[in-house]
């Protein structure tokens, strides 16, 4: 049997950590790139030679016509979203997409779960709003747990399919009335449907073979982690959390592939830290540097154009990210995003009702934490141009060694911009 090449790459903060980038990097020469977990929740930044996407539901491996995309089993899939992603790709980029693949596992976001998202949202008091992208991603999530889901392998079988729906629709639509929504027909649902079977029949397919082969053979495979580990269902800050598990454990899960085959993890993580949405947050800035952050690192969401809350790095929550996701390789990106700060801090413990804490506690414990902080000077100068590991300010190499202890894991990738050569390799 041929080694293992199988990669993935997930987010180790709070989402929105560059991983679009990474992905799109490291997907070059990859035969197969895979979604594993959520939906069109996602917003992933991939700057080419084709042009500036924000990928929603796509994998990041589309670009290349020899890498085969797949959107994994563990994913949750809008089809409107997705032939609409389609269609903008294709006209801005100027590039045909036929190398996208739906495994039949996957569930079907639908109308009424994307109504009772915003709905559910709606009744939480201010305090407890999750700022979910109401995409209908719980919901959907919730439905798969429970049993009641339409899966893409349903939509196939228009038998099946009713059977399922007659199952189905009057708990959503006692649902939908609670909340005083519109309530759905059936006709309306298998119409539906049957336009997303004649859009995207021939991409439904079982991957579960392919990718087995693929992993046999040795060949290499991406795998494309949506959000980050503060935002997994079991192991964040529940229950301002998504409805899946981001985590390696999630890739392995949702791709189809056993954890020893996987080889390499890059764990990803801005020089500095964003959240989207509700929750804690401990090393959140509200002061001129927050400010500052959000400024020069254009820190608006993707999906939803929110601006996105900005702080230090918390030190503590990645050490904690790398040891859950058993990261090999860290890629920290932004770096130039600090080239003007003259003083930097890294959260690298918590004190909480009195007590110091060097680890991540529950959520609860994490409301009330105030954040320990340990200061580096600034470099201030610019490191956009830089290349090479020697190229980088004194201080900024200081810096990034700083992280890496604190996180006992290596910093292979820097990136320094956007761009896609604005990537150092150490
Ligand atoms: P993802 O969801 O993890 O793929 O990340 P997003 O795309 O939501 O957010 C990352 C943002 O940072 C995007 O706008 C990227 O173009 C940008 N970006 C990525 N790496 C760098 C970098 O090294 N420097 C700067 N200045 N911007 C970067
Ligand atoms: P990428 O893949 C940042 C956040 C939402 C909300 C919570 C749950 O670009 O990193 P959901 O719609 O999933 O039910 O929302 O998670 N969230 C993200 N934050 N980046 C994302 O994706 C996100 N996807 C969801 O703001 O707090
Ligand atoms: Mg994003």
């Amino acid at each position: 049997m041929a080694s293992y090449n199988v990669n993935a790459v997930v987010g180790v903060q709070w989402g929105d950590e560059g991983k679009g980038r990474i992905v799109d990097y490291l997907a070059s020469d990859a035969e197969i790139v895979i979604r594993f977990q959520g939906g069109d929740n996602a917003g992933h930044t991939v700057i080419n030679d084709k042009g500036k996407f924000g990928l929603h539901i796509l994998p990041s491996g589309i670009f290349n016509p020899e890498t085969m995309n797949i959107v994994g089993a563990g994913t949750v899939v809008n089809f409107d979203r997705m032939k609409d992603e389609m269609d903008n790709i294709k006209k801005t980029a100027g590039i045909t997409i036929d190398n996208v693949f739906i495994d039949e596992r996957a569930h079907i976001i639908m109308p009424y779960h994307m109504a009772l998202d915003g709905a559910e949202e709606g009744k939480r008091s201010e305090k407890e709003k999750i700022g979910t992208t109401k995409r209908g991603i719980g919901p959907c999530y919730s439905d798969k747990a429970a049993r009641m889901g339409i899966r893409a392998a349903d939509i196939m079988d228009e038998e099946r399919l009713e059977a399922r729906l007659r199952l189905i629709l009057p708990k959503k639509n006692r649902d939908l009335e609670y909340y005083g929504l519109d309530t759905v027909t059936l006709e309306d649902m298998l119409a539906l449907c049957a336009r997303w079977r004649a859009e995207f029949g021939d991409h439904i397919i079982d991957t579960q073979p392919i990718v087995r082969d693929a992993v046999e053979e040795g060949k290499k495979i991406l795998l494309e982690g949506q959000l980050g580990i503060m935002r997994d269902n079991d192991w964040g800050i529940y229950p301002y959390t998504t409805s899946s598990n981001p985590t390696v454990a999630g890739a392995c899960n949702g791709a189809g592939i056993p954890p020893r085959a996987i080889s390499k993890v890059v764990g990803v993580a801005k020089a500095y830290s964003t959240s989207v949405g509700g929750g804690p947050y401990m090393t959140e800035l509200f002061d001129d540097d927050g400010k500052r952050l959000r400024d020069i690192g254009g820190e608006y969401g993707v999906t939803t154009g929110r601006p996105r809350r900005c702080g230090w790095f918390d030190a503590v929550a990645a050490d904690y990210a790398c040891y859950m996701n058993g990261v090999t390789d860290i890629a920290l990106t932004k770096l130039d995003v600090l080239d003007t700060f003259k003083t930097i801090k890294v959260g690298v413990g918590y004190m909480i009702d009195g007590e110091y804490y060097r680890h991540l506690p529950e959520t609860r414990l994490q409301e009330r934490a105030k954040p320990i902080y340990q200061e580096f000077e600034g470099w201030m100068s610019d490191t956009t141009g830089c290349r090479t590991w020697d190229e980088l300010p004194e201080k900024a190499r200081e810096y990034i060694l700083a992280l890496e202890k604190l996180m006992n894991t290596r910093i292979t990738y820097v990136s320094v911009g956007p761009e896609r050569n604005q990537l150092i390799i150490r």
